[in-house]
């Protein structure tokens, strides 16, 4: 499985990610905002909220809440959006001609837990809701680590046919392919009986098991209340909506294929991988709607499919981009590249990288605080820190050593940072002074020893 899997949907965490015990992270010292904001508060999108033990969202993410990349022109991120929106609109219409799929793109990413977490079913001592993974924001909001957390709001609103696009925020490492931010279409759609089997003559077949029947029991196929019936159909209009989109977006050429795969909101689940310029690429996480879900959204009587589409990595792979953080540069020689790319694939433009800047290497080793195997700090703390620090400035970080004294039972770690500006040519000198401010930091923050 490539790492690109956690950028879609969170397969990984979902089938059992290692758990480990998070640090702190950087958020619970007593600070003053410049306007004099106590430190008990943090401002996301102009509103205040209160800190608690749960807070880890940094200053540096809090930034880039309200970027807004898929609302923004020219943005590859965007013209992905349009392009798959476009298609989902002329494929799919009602009876009066007009687009079947509501598409919601402003939705703000600030979201309760319950949200989030509980409305998909996901329990309270769930892994995937590990403080070592997403950003909170305190111990009741947080921003949105997917964009289902949205799927029973818009079916309690009375929708049976969506699609949802916004930015999401997960806790991950450094690389050319990850950044804390980047962006989903969530996409949904729910069958009455009538409609789901609308070509069919037997009007016995339904969506519901009888109550004690003997096929009323959850097995690989189905939900428990579901009729195989139901299900097949509902997997094959799943599967047929994604795949007419793909090669929509690839080419009638396309070759993809379908693994099983798991996710506590639905079942059973499926995920897609496509091949592009000779690589099988996970696209996007699918499947049958836990029906406790639509339950809840007062859609008792229907049954759904949803899936999950990640944009930046679609957007990367269609025009040659080659690091994720160009998204996000203010660089005019990025933006402009794109001003006249459409809809339409014949305006498809290979990114022209501006030149390669130069990098620039440091190593921080340090002891890890507790005793024994350092459980209590993780990564991804270790990560924010150096983000808050030197933002885009850096490329990668990598753990290039781990080990454990044999007397004094401490393990010790080496991070290996890649430091290259995407727009100019970054100085040893300016990286010397990020690179100790990122010790000094560390040492602070996660309580390491530098070495
Ligand atoms: N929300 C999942 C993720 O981010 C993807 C998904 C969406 C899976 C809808 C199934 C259904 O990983």
């Amino acid at each position: 499985m490539g790492k690109w899997l956690s950028r879609i949907h969170r397969g990984n965490l979902f089938v059992g990610r290692r758990l480990l015990c998070s640090a702190d992270g950087s958020q619970t010292k007593a600070r003053t905002d410049e306007d004099g904001v106590a430190a008990a508060a943090i401002q996301i999108l102009g509103k205040t909220y209160p800190r608690d033990a749960m807070t880890n969202v940094t200053p540096t993410i809090a930034e880039l809440v309200g970027r807004n990349l898929h609302l923004a022109p020219h943005n590859p991120v965007n013209i992905i959006k349009q392009r798959v929106v476009h298609h989902i609109h002329k494929t799919y219409t009602n009876r009066t001609g007009n687009a079947l799929y509501a598409h919601f793109d402003n939705v703000p990413p600030v979201v309760s837990t319950e949200q989030n977490f509980s409305s998909l079913l996901i329990s309270p001592n769930h892994p995937a809701r590990s403080k070592k993974d997403n950003y909170y924001i305190n111990n009741e909001v947080m921003l949105r680590a997917h964009t289902s957390a949205h799927q029973r709001d818009f079916i309690q609103m009375g929708f049976d046919h969506f699609l949802v696009t916004g930015d999401v925020y997960r806790r991950d490492e450094i690389d050319r392919s990850h950044y804390p931010v980047f962006h989903q279409m969530e996409g949904v759609r729910l069958f009455t009986r009538d409609k789901l089997f609308e070509n069919c003559s037997d009007k016995t077949v339904g969506l519901f098991e009888e109550e004690g029947s003997d096929m009323a029991t959850e097995s690989r196929d189905k939900q428990a209340m579901h009729t195989l019936e139901a299900v097949k159909m509902m997997e094959l209009n799943l599967k047929e909506t994604v795949v007419k989109l793909v090669k929509d977006l690839f080419g009638r050429e396309t070759e993809y294929r379908w693994n099983p795969c798991y996710f506590p909101f639905t079942h059973p689940s499926f995920e897609l991988e496509v091949k592009f310029k000779g690589e099988w690429m996970e696209m996007l996480g699918s499947g049958i709607m836990r029906q406790d879900i639509l339950v809840n959204g007062g859609a008792h009587d229907k049954i759904g499919w949803a899936f999950g589409l990640g944009l930046d990595r679609l957007a990367m792979l269609l025009f040659d981009i080659p690091d994720i953080r160009l998204f996000w540069s203010k660089d005019a020689r990025f933006i402009t590249q794109f001003e006249s790319v459409g809809i339409d694939p014949s305006t498809d433009v290979s990114f022209r990288p501006y030149s390669k800047y130069p990098p620039c290497y440091k190593d921080v080793s340090f002891w890890l605080p507790s005793q024994g195997d350092g459980e209590g700090f993780n990564g991804n703390d270790f990560c924010d820190v150096v983000r808050s620090v030197a933002g885009d400035l850096v490329e990668r970080v990598e753990e290039k050593d781990r080990f454990c004294h044999p007397q004094t039972d401490r393990t010790s770690l080496c991070y290996h940072i890649t430091y290259r500006s995407m727009d100019r040519t970054i100085t040893n000198r300016e990286i010397n002074t990020l690179h100790n401010t990122i010790k000094a930091l560390s040492a602070e923050k996660l309580g390491v020893e530098i070495r």
